[in-house]
């Protein structure tokens, strides 16, 4: 039989995460380490990075390739996070770094999602996998911490309460889906700059004093959660760093307002910004802010997607 070689595919993983929103954020002064002690509470959302690890030759290296809506805005290089999260599973292990990623983008970029956070933890998961490392759920979450304080959460997805720099967590029951709006932005913002802005508006010096309101303080925004209440969830969303937001992107008043006319639930900055989340009561209500937004003309594009979402999985291999 004259038959065709055919070369075997190199073996590849792709894993899937969740970008997120602070359905409450509430940040301490700055720690002399740069940080802001945080009470938060996250929420996963239906908008999902995928990254594909796929084994490469010996001495290769690690190689990075991006697609989606904003590709074009994501760094290739050893700045990406995806790329930093190979590397750091190579270190922790011995193991080589050589594995071609692709990350396909489904959250906004720089929008305070943690859509870069949701490589990382991708990334995390996908090299173990691929090289077959073994690492304990423990080591994958405290090599997630080192990346960056929103990876963690991306790992565990749902909806938890993040204390620390946000990296500790606790996960929070609910019951039902939420419905959500986002308002994104072209332009992000840097989330530094944001928290540098809350530093001056809140006049908080010096580094390391201060105390962060614990979770018991946002008791009625629980008890919603659990009884899967849309109404009360609205009413209790609240992001310390909007007002710094705003400063720095006045415009977003208006975005936050034609979500009100729209019947929002309630509407607030995503983290750092400068997506905007919009509560909604239904799918089709959701749908009807994002038209209204696309109406006013004042976003780059709309999205919407239904929460909590899962964290981490593999979904081929
Ligand atoms: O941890 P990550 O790299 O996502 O954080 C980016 C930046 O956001 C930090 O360098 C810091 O300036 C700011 N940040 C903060 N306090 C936090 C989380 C992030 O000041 N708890």
């Amino acid at each position: 039989m004259t038959g065709h070689l055919y070369a075997a595919p190199e073996p590849s993983v792709t894993v899937r995460t969740p970008g997120k929103i602070n359905l409450v954020l509430r940040s301490g002064p700055v720690q002399p380490d740069g940080y802001h002690l945080l009470s938060t509470i996250f929420q996963a959302v239906s908008l999902f990075e995928e990254v594909t690890a796929t084994r490469a030759q010996p001495g290769a290296g690690i190689t990075l390739t991006v697609s989606g809506p904003q590709a074009g805005l994501v760094p290739t290089d050893e700045t990406n996070l995806a790329w930093r999260a190979a590397r750091a599973v190579a270190d922790h292990t011995g193991l080589d770094a050589d594995v071609a990623l692709h990350v396909t983008k489904g959250v906004p970029v720089a929008g305070g999602m943690a859509g870069g956070s949701a490589d990382a933890a991708a990334a995390l998961v996908a090299c173990d996998m691929l090289w077959e490392a073994g690492l304990s759920r423990q080591e994958l979450t405290q090599l997630a911490a080192r990346l960056g304080a929103d990876v963690p959460f991306s790992l565990l997805g749902h909806t938890a309460v993040g204390t620390g720099r946000g990296d500790v967590l606790t996960p929070v029951l609910t019951r039902g889906e939420f419905y959500w709006a986002f308002a994104v932005q072209a332009e992000g913002l840097a989330t530094p700059s944001v928290f540098g802005r809350f530093d001056e508006l809140s006049g908080t010096t010096p580094p390391g004093g201060g105390t962060v309101p614990g979770p018991g303080d946002d008791a009625e925004l629980m008890a919603a959660l659990r009884a899967g209440n849309p109404v009360d969830l609205g009413a209790a969303l609240h992001n310390d760093l909007q007002a710094a937001a705003l400063d720095l992107r006045p415009e977003l008043g208006r975005v936050l307002e034609i979500a009100r006319d729209a019947g929002t639930l309630g509407a607030l900055v995503s983290g750092s910004g400068p997506t905007v989340a919009a509560l909604a009561r239904s799918r089709r209500h959701a749908l009807a802010i994002a038209a209204a937004w696309t109406a006013a003309g004042v976003v780059d594009s709309v999205w919407t997607a239904t929460g909590p979402a899962p964290g981490a999985r593999i979904i081929a291999r």
